[in-house]
């Protein structure tokens, strides 16, 4: 582990430029030379950063675990700069695993197929299948072929806290827990991959992602599942271990109530200090009770895609500003609202276990 605070190189490659600027193949050089002695790199993808190490190389995966202070029993997803390279790590290859990466990948979609030889047991937590996915962000794509190894990476924050969205998070996140940061700016998808299970019939979303269940039947061309909102817990291992509720939670509790114009205001009466996450800023009653110096109103997008975009940076934020409480608006439920509906429930069950 490094003891002083990790170097953050910056690369600003614009979407609509076919190279990217002069001096990145000199910053995954260097990335590529700490993942190649297992040291630990944080990535950006695009839906959250992630913090990386040789998937083949066991005592480096072993070096995430720490440094996330993750249980051993929450299996990581490997990156891949393509398909061909997925192929060469699963030990079967379902039709649905083609499928769903010839439509979808690059991008955030990632799927559990039976795992290969040469995937080391710390990475699947010793089961029988491995998690792969693709990013669509070239230049973690760059960065796994610089290296030719495929990388292990969790989103790239503390368990149980928020994933991080730009490099900041995961240098305030982690400190010198991380070898070296890459910064891509900011994510542009906002919350975690899809996660879909290909070694079942049909193939089952185990983690709401950006890509929904529109985007997979298209892909498959036929039915795909959905695991119920629980991802398991109790002392049963769950088949997405992360997906359990304690996770993706600010330090600040968080709660997603019915009414929340008349929470906000209760809490405000109790001269609790309050965040609200809200897409009703030109509601009058509203605007009033905005004059209250105890509340921060964040307004949000009321178009899913911006709104995902937004989240984490907005819940790293707020958590910034000692408050008592957050209150968000509850999302629609359905559509590309899903999976940010999902993240919502599970960071206000964690706020509510800590009252
Ligand atoms: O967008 C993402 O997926 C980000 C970026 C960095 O790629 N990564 C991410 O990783 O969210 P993590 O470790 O925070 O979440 C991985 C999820 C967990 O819910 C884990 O339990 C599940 O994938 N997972 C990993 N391997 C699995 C497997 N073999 N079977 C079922 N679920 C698996
Ligand atoms: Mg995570």
């Amino acid at each position: 582990m490094a003891r002083t605070l990790p170097d953050v190189l910056r690369i600003d490659w614009p979407a609509e430029t076919p190279a990217p600027p002069a001096q990145t193949a000199q910053a995954l050089e260097r990335a590529a030379d700490v993942l190649r002695r297992g040291g630990l790199v944080a990535i950006p993808t695009e839906t959250v950063y992630g913090l990386a190490a040789d998937a083949l190389d066991e005592d480096a995966v072993a070096g995430i675990f720490r440094a996330k202070g993750r249980p051993a029993s929450n299996p990581l997803i490997v990156h891949v700069s393509d398909a061909a390279m997925a192929r060469e790590l699963a030990g079967a290859w379902p039709a649905a695993a083609e499928a769903i990466v010839a439509a979808l990948w690059p991008g955030p979609v990632t799927v559990v197929v039976p795992r290969g030889p040469r995937i080391p047991d710390i990475v699947t937590a010793g089961g029988p299948t491995v998690a792969l996915r693709c990013p669509d962000q070239p230049l973690t794509r760059l960065l796994i072929a610089t290296t030719g190894r495929p990388l292990a990476a969790p989103s790239a924050n503390r368990s149980e806290a928020v994933s991080p969205t730009t490099a900041h998070h995961v240098l305030a996140g982690l400190g010198n827990r991380v070898d070296l940061i890459l910064d891509g700016g900011p994510c542009g998808r906002g919350i975690e991959s899809t996660v879909v299970d290909c070694t079942v019939d049909p193939p089952r979303i185990l983690r709401p992602g950006p890509l929904g269940e529109d985007d997979l039947r298209a892909a498959l061309g036929g039915p795909v599942a959905v695991s119920a909102a629980d991802g398991g817990g109790g002392d049963e291992p769950a088949r997405t271990p992360g997906a359990r509720p304690r996770h993706y939670a600010p330090q600040t509790p968080l709660e997603m109530p019915d009414d929340p114009l008349a929470r906000v205001t209760t809490l405000l009466a109790a001269g609790g200090r309050v965040g609200w996450l809200t897409t009703h800023t030109d509601d009058p009653r509203v605007r009033t009770l905005a004059a209250s110096r105890d509340l921060v109103i964040v307004p949000m997008p009321a178009e899913a895609h911006d709104y995902a975009r937004r989240l984490y940076a907005t819940l790293h934020a707020l958590d910034q500003r000692g408050l008592e409480r957050i209150v968000v608006d509850p999302p629609p439920a359905d559509g590309a609202w899903v999976a940010i509906r999902d993240r919502l429930a599970r960071a206000a069950a964690a706020g509510a276990s800590r009252d």
